[in-house]
């Protein structure tokens, strides 16, 4: 008998095509990241994330507005911060009128039942664009966890939901459990940056939060003393392992469709919730190509997407999050 199988059988329609489908998108798959700046009805567009803005309170509470009606039920917060409250503490970051915690307050009036995911990071507070105090060279591990740990909490007494931290330090999150704990805050959760690499994909989110490590001596040019090594998968293991034990709700890989194997391992080897963040590089290429007319924008948009979901994540955090939340409707 020729062909044995006749596996294009179940592909000849599209009726037959949906009925043995394996992997659904939907708008409640996404996590919308938003960058927030000071000033009032202020909008200007990333030049290098066409389609994503920096924008002042007022415009971004708009915004949240529109995609929660889109289906989208949460959003991961950035805000731009002026150089003049940078510094190598970070200090800005636990203002309890800070830009990030304003954001927070004002959103979950806007839109209560709206996820709010703030960052927790120092690198948009840092004159040198890490994500930790530097000291010789050096990104300091314990005191930057220290600082994490009080920007945590002034996010959670702002009222967010979900604490984000993405900056790849060996004990936050056990940190920030306990700090959260002692302070009351049973119910907010932490999603955790578990497999992080060091990617040179996230140039343009440098360029929106004007982030980047800065060109100096003694300070170093990227990131790989903390974020994970792009040739390396079983560390992600320990990594993952590492932060469910100190109390993570749900682990993150990052970036996306360069890492989808990651995915796949973290998604088979624990029974965590798994997230996986579409970075900025990622959107860019997809923008900059289809702007030239090599590849078709919503066809390759939704692809990408679906094939996190079929490498097992159960959420996105992505800048097509509205696009395709359209599309889907
Ligand atoms: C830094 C941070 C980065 C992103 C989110 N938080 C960049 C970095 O690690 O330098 C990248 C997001 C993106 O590229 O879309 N804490």
């Amino acid at each position: 008998m020729f062909p044995y199988d006749r596996h294009r059988r179940l592909r000849k329609n599209e009726s037959i095509r949906s009925l043995i489908r394996e992997s659904h998108l939907t708008p409640h798959d996404f996590v919308l990241p938003i960058f927030v700046a000071e000033g009032k009805n202020f909008k200007e567009e990333i030049s290098s994330m066409p389609g994503i803005y920096r924008q002042s309170l007022d415009n971004t509470i708009k915004e949240v507005k529109e995609i929660w009606n889109l289906g989208i039920k949460a959003v991961n917060v950035y805000v731009k911060v002026d150089s003049s409250l940078k510094d190598n503490t970070g200090k800005e970051a636990w203002n309890p009128n800070g830009l990030m915690q304003q954001t927070i307050r004002a959103i979950k009036d806007a839109v209560p039942e709206m996820i709010v995911m703030p960052d927790v990071a120092l690198d948009p507070y840092s004159i040198y664009g890490h994500d930790g105090i530097v000291e010789n060279g050096e990104i300091l591990n314990d005191p930057t966890v220290e600082a994490l740990v009080k920007m945590g909490i002034s996010q959670a007494e702002a009222g967010a939901d979900i604490l984000a931290p993405s900056d790849m330090m060996d004990g936050r999150i056990g940190a920030l459990r306990e700090g959260l704990e002692e302070n009351g805050f049973h119910n907010v959760g932490i999603i955790s940056y578990a497999a992080k690499y060091a990617s040179s994909f996230y140039g343009p989110f440098r360029d929106a939060l004007n982030s980047a490590p800065v060109d100096s001596v003694n300070i170093p040019k990227d990131k790989k003393t903390y974020q994970m090594d792009y040739h390396n998968a079983q560390e992600a293991l320990r990594e993952v392992e590492a932060d469910i034990m100190e109390g993570a709700d749900i682990v993150m890989v990052k970036p996306g469709m360069a890492y989808l194997d990651i995915v796949k391992l973290v998604k088979d080897n624990y029974n965590i919730p798994v997230s996986v963040f579409q970075v900025s590089g990622e959107y860019a290429m997809i923008k900059a190509a289809s702007a030239n007319g090599w590849l078709d924008h919503d066809k390759v948009m939704l692809e990408s997407l679906t094939a996190f979901k079929r490498a097992g994540a159960d959420m996105i955090f992505t800048y097509f999050s509205k696009e395709a939340a359209k599309l889907l409707g």
